[in-house]
């Protein structure tokens, strides 16, 4: 599975940073049918160890599972973890930017996310904005991550790098950004985690979530 051929299929991105192990089964289990694309972290590795990782996965086989590794260290680390993520279920890895084209992964068959930009702070990418998002295609990355509080960014992203590849927003929901308003600059998944949840009715926040992505307004 490629994240790229799920962009009619879904705008959400489900992030999971539970750290209670069953919520992970739970929420999952309220969402089935209607989740397309899970992104796991650091916290749910932490959480449900790489055995649950693996079952979790093997238990949700038609979803799409990002780790949100913000990989950072040397190629051949980068390239151990990487390799690892993928033996587990994991289609796709987020890897910083910052550390260059040198250092980023390179498995077959796995998706990978440059971190571009972010919703706080990381002040050193956007001065380096063009420099950081010219690696997405010498390395014919999966796409950028850029967060969803940065409307400019997201636009000039989607110029340079036309259709062929995705754009993931972050900031969603719980941070302010609204729904729909990343996207109607050109992002194509919205990345949203705590709004649906730690919402009383999971279910029901995904599908209005879902509902006011997919429109693309962003008034
Ligand atoms: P919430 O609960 O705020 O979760 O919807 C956001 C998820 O996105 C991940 N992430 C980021 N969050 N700025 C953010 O605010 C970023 O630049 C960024 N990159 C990734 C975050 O780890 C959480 O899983």
């Amino acid at each position: 599975m490629r994240i790229r051929d799920l962009r009619n299929v879904s705008k959400i991105v489900l992030a999971l940073d539970l750290t209670e192990p069953k919520r992970y089964w739970d929420i999952m289990g309220e969402l089935r049918g209607l989740v397309k694309i899970v992104k796991v972290s650091w916290v749910t590795l932490l959480t449900i160890g790489p055995d649950g990782l693996r079952s979790l996965i093997s238990d949700n086989n038609d979803v799409y599972f990002l780790m949100d590794a913000k990989l950072a260290d040397v190629g051949f680390i980068n390239n151990i973890i990487a390799n690892r993520l993928k033996e587990l279920g994991i289609s796709g890895v987020i890897v910083h930017g910052f550390v260059g084209k040198v250092n980023m992964p390179n498995v077959s068959d796995l998706d990978l996310l440059v971190l571009v930009s972010m919703t706080s702070g990381g002040e050193l990418y956007d001065s380096n904005f063009e420099k950081v998002i010219s690696i997405i295609k010498e390395i014919n990355a999966a796409g950028a991550i850029i967060g969803g509080n940065k409307p400019g960014l997201i636009r000039r992203a989607r110029l340079y790098l036309g259709s062929e590849y995705v754009i993931l927003s972050p900031g969603i929901g719980a941070q302010g950004v609204k729904p729909g308003c990343a996207i109607a600059n050109g992002a194509d998944f919205e990345i949203v985690g705590r709004a649906i949840y730690e919402s009383s009715n999971p279910r029901d926040s995904f599908i209005k979530i879902e509902e006011e992505s997919r429109k693309a307004k962003c008034t």
